[in-house]
């Protein structure tokens, strides 16, 4: 006969001192398992008289209760340990440093936009698109370029090969192109997003990407243009000059810069004029509105009576300007960037050093934030 007692105190001494999950797990095989000793003392109840059985029952089974309650026991006091050790282990230090972020920047291209756009949209000017693939007639001949006019080749235009109807399309030279669209009648086969046929009074700006085949520091194949065009009656180029000269100081942010128009000529408007605005070029950076010299910033004109006249305006009633700044280039001459191309080298340390924080404090000239 087994001692209950001994075999119970054994185990129980066993259970108390097993240092992990896997040693209780042995003894539990070992005492309650399906040949395990105490499983064994439950066989025997069955081959015992009546009396015997009254006696022993009580008593193994009382052995078999004490041992899986002292298994159980003891394995939630291992497993809250393990726990404990994990939590202690793997404990998040929230009071350390971040590691180092990389943060994204605007680029200036994208900063002198908004800015520009805010200006202009203070002063009531609303925002047109048009196609960067343009046909022949929307970039050159309703502007007024004649067929094989010099002035085609001076812009060392992007052809597209020949298309099946024998038209050849073009990378759009300049964004004057949505002059004509915003002008001309509707057409409805045209997606939404393209300036679309607009009745007078029209206050329009267009930015948008212009591509020529050129390359040095002041020209890059693809540049940003913004075009503006006002078309109502009685407009005269007092009207331009005061547009340009606010917007010059607005987006500079100085007091009124001097400026002036010098004469030129662009076939799509009469007269024509490049706008100067007084500028210092003795130190490394160009300094505008001081010293002595002048810098063109924009060129600009009144609307070709040809140019309304394809557009089915009628000259007699409508007059309007029109002008054309480089984005780029004017970031180049706000923020200082002496290469035109670096602007599109997509180099990650001139972006960073360049470039502007997505949150910066808001513009005082611009409002923008
Ligand atoms: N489209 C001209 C260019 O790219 C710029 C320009 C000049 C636009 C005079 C105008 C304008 O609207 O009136 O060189």
């Amino acid at each position: 006969m087994t001692d209950l007692s001994q075999l119970e105190a054994d185990l129980s001494g066993r259970i108390a001192t097993a240092p992990d999950l896997a040693t209780v797990e042995a003894i539990r095989v070992e005492a309650l398992g399906k040949s395990g000793s105490i499983s064994e003392l439950l066989k025997t109840l069955g081959r015992m008289s009546p009396d015997e059985r009254r006696e022993q029952g009580p008593k193994i089974n009382g052995v078999r209760d004490a041992v899986a309650a002292a298994i159980a026991a003891k394995k939630a006091q291992l497993e809250t340990a393990e726990l404990d050790a994990k939590l202690a282990s793997e404990r998040v230090d929230l009071s350390l440093p971040p590691p180092p972020e990389r943060k994204g920047r605007v680029h200036p291209t994208m900063q002198v936009l908004d800015e520009m756009i805010a200006v202009f949209a203070d002063m009531g000017f609303s925002l047109a698109e048009g196609p960067d693939i343009e046909d022949d007639f929307h970039n050159f001949t309703a502007l007024n370029f004649p067929p094989k006019h010099p002035a085609r080749e001076m812009h060392d235009t992007f052809w597209l090969p020949e298309d099946e109807r024998g038209e050849r399309k073009v990378l759009r030279t300049h964004t004057s192109p949505v002059q004509v669209r915003v002008m001309q009648r509707l057409n409805e086969k045209l997606p939404a997003w393209i300036a679309n046929g607009q009745e007078p009074p029209i206050r329009v700006i267009v930015p948008g990407r212009t591509y020529r085949s050129d390359s040095d520091a002041t020209h890059t194949p693809m540049f940003h243009q913004m075009e503006g065009l006002v078309i109502d009656r009685n407009i005269h180029m007092g009207h331009l000059k005061w547009t340009l000269d606010t917007f010059i100081s607005r987006y500079f942010e100085t007091p009124m810069v001097e400026t002036r128009f010098r004469p030129h000529h662009f076939p799509f408007t009469e007269p024509s004029a490049e706008l100067d605005v007084r500028c210092d070029r003795s130190g490394a950076d160009v300094k505008i509105g001081q010293g002595s010299d002048w810098m063109e910033v924009v060129g600009c004109g009144m609307v070709h009576p040809n140019v309304l006249k394809n557009c089915g305006l009628d000259p007699d009633q409508w007059q309007g300007f029109a002008f054309g700044f480089g984005i780029d280039r004017l970031g180049t001459l706000k923020y200082g960037m002496p290469d035109l191309r670096d602007m599109f080298a997509s180099d990650v340390r001139w972006l960073e050093h360049y470039g502007f924080s997505a949150f910066q404090a808001p513009n005082t000239a611009t409002g923008l934030s």
